[in-house]
């Protein structure tokens, strides 16, 4: 049977300085949606890479004395560096300095021409580099005789020849798509400050530029390099092998199932992109979902405020596995969430020490102790245990799915820790080592059942920890291929008798630094 296709893209990163924290989240986010649908039986492609061109990354790289293309080898480098320190899993890395991409974004430019939508004109107006984008006045607030954006970056005047995409023309299409298909921007409430946007009627856009040359050059044409929001959005097809799709890649999998981008990077997605994919005739992406920003106290994080935290301080504190859990779970996918070293702290200890670890220990250890280190041989099942493996098996797997299927990566561990939660309180109920005293085969079912329960929870629990996951099959002796979803539940229960090795704790609780909490307590 074939597996039904799924692909996931995130937003390619600027490489103006090395990657941060919102850059592993997101990163982090998308690993942990690709690892669950593989897990679930889904044909997985999961594209990430880096955006390399715009004259922010010429001026940066000629004011460290680089050429443009070895600054931005050194700094795509820092970013696969730390998908592969975060355990995130991309089925390719894309930059947008590979001659494929630039032949790619020559032929949907070559598309939009054919369909009469790009014309030559002049341009003149407020541009801000930071943001590769041009501003209205009306966008814009005046301090100290200089101009900015309501974000806080500096516009300056431009006016140059420029070719314009005719995006004027697609206000009423898009009003269109959006209203045929609710879907396609997520979280809804970002929806509606998109339709909004869209109503008030588009302008025309430019997409090309004279005053540098760090880009894909325009077909034909002598002076122009594409704006460089042409150029990244196309990695998204380009990757697949857009157009002549050589390894069939773009047949397979687009249109994307979801890109997942930044809230500030939305208009893009949701305006720019499904306006040039109408015009070159292409399908559209099934979703574009914005995740929310991660702040430090109610603040964005800044070199200046003295609060970045950054990728590796999360590993080295707390370790890979429950970095990805904490961020994942702290703050709603979709809206802003507030991290510190505290709070995430707390949030590893509490779930995956005390409740899942816990678990894990307590029952294996038992095992190990008085069922000879084997799968113990189960009696007659009792309602509390019937009702317990009921809750880990698939009701456990149709809760988290369904979180899935809106991104709801801190409610779907929400449905995981309930079912730890239960099985804590099942052990404390049972008391198995009183059962040790009074009833050995009880003893042995309730330790059986929690076992089960746990082969279960490692199973679920793979897209968000891999490797403590997987070490927790690996101690109830789960093969290696039989780790995918389709084992959950009763159908593939354990085996009695089965060895099992020494249990070892998978997740050690993190001990606060001193100064850690002396902060908190001040703040
Ligand atoms: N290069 C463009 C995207 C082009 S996609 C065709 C860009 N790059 S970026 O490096 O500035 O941002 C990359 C992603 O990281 C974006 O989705 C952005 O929203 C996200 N984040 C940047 N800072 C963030 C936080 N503090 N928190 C969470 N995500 C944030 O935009």
């Amino acid at each position: 049977m074939t597996k039904p296709h799924f692909y996931i893209t995130t937003a390619i990163s600027y490489v103006n300085g090395p990657p941060h924290i919102g850059h592993a989240y997101e990163a982090i986010g998308a690993d942990v949606m690709a690892r669950f649908k593989r897990l679930d039986g889904f044909d997985v492609y999961f594209l990430t890479g880096t955006d390399e061109h715009g004259q922010k990354v010429q001026k940066t790289a000629i004011a460290k004395g680089k050429q443009p293309q070895e600054f931005c080898d050194e700094i795509a480098a820092l970013f696969i560096n730390m998908c592969e320190s975060m355990n995130v899993k991309f089925d390719q890395f894309i930059r947008t300095t590979q001659d494929s991409h630039k032949a790619s974004c020559q032929a949907i430019w070559g598309k939009m021409q054919e369909a009469g939508d790009i014309y030559l004109n002049k341009y003149a107006g407020w541009y801000s580099e930071r943001d590769e984008a041009f501003y209205g006045e009306d966008e814009l607030e005046e301090r100290d005789g200089k101009k900015y954006t309501t974000t806080n970056t500096e516009v300056h005047w431009m006016e140059e020849e420029s070719y314009f995409f005719k995006l004027s023309a697609y206000t009423d299409k898009l009003l269109a798509y959006y209203e045929e298909h609710p879907d396609f921007i997520q979280p809804a409430f970002r929806k509606n400050e998109v339709v909004s946007f869209v109503k008030q009627g588009l302008k025309d856009l430019s997409i090309s530029r004279t005053s540098f040359d760090w880009g894909v050059k325009v077909p034909n044409s002598k002076d122009h390099i594409m704006y460089v929001w042409v150029d990244a959005l196309t990695n998204y097809i380009s990757a697949l092998g857009y157009p002549e799709d050589k390894g069939g890649n773009f047949r397979k999998y687009w249109p994307a199932d979801v890109h997942l981008i930044g809230k500030d990077i939305m208009r893009f997605h949701a305006i720019y992109w499904p306006a040039f994919l109408m015009s070159a005739g292409l399908e559209l992406p099934k979703r574009v979902f914005g995740h929310g920003f991660l702040l430090t106290k109610g603040e964005k994080m800044s070199k200046s405020l003295g609060n970045v935290i950054s990728p590796q301080d999360l590993i080295d504190r707390f370790g890979v596995d429950q970095t990805r859990y904490g961020l994942m779970r702290e703050a709603t996918f979709g809206q802003d969430g507030d991290i510190s070293y505290e709070l995430l702290g707390n949030r590893i200890n509490a779930e995956l020490a005390n409740n899942l670890g816990n678990l894990a220990q307590r029952t294996l250890s038992q095992i190990a102790k008085n069922c000879d280190g084997k799968v113990p041989n189960p009696g007659i099942l009792e309602d509390a245990d019937h009702h317990l493996l009921d809750k880990a098996g698939q009701a456990m797997l149709i809760a988290v799915r369904g979180e899935f299927e809106r991104l709801q990566f801190s409610k779907a561990i929400e449905e995981i820790v309930q079912v730890a939660n239960a099985a804590n309180l099942y052990i404390d109920e049972m008391a198995p080592w009183t059962l040790k005293k009074t009833d050995t085969e009880r003893m042995a079912t309730v330790l059986y059942v929690l076992a089960e329960v746990i082969r279960n929870l490692g199973l679920i629990m793979q897209p968000f920890t891999p490797v403590a996951a997987n070490k927790i099959l690996d101690q109830v002796a789960v093969s290696p291929d039989a780790r995918d979803f389709s084992f959950i539940g009763a159908a593939h229960a354990l085996e009695a008798g089965t060895p099992l090795p020494k249990p070892e704790g998978v997740f050690p609780r993190y001990v606060h630094e001193e100064a850690e909490q002396a902060q908190e307590k001040t703040a």
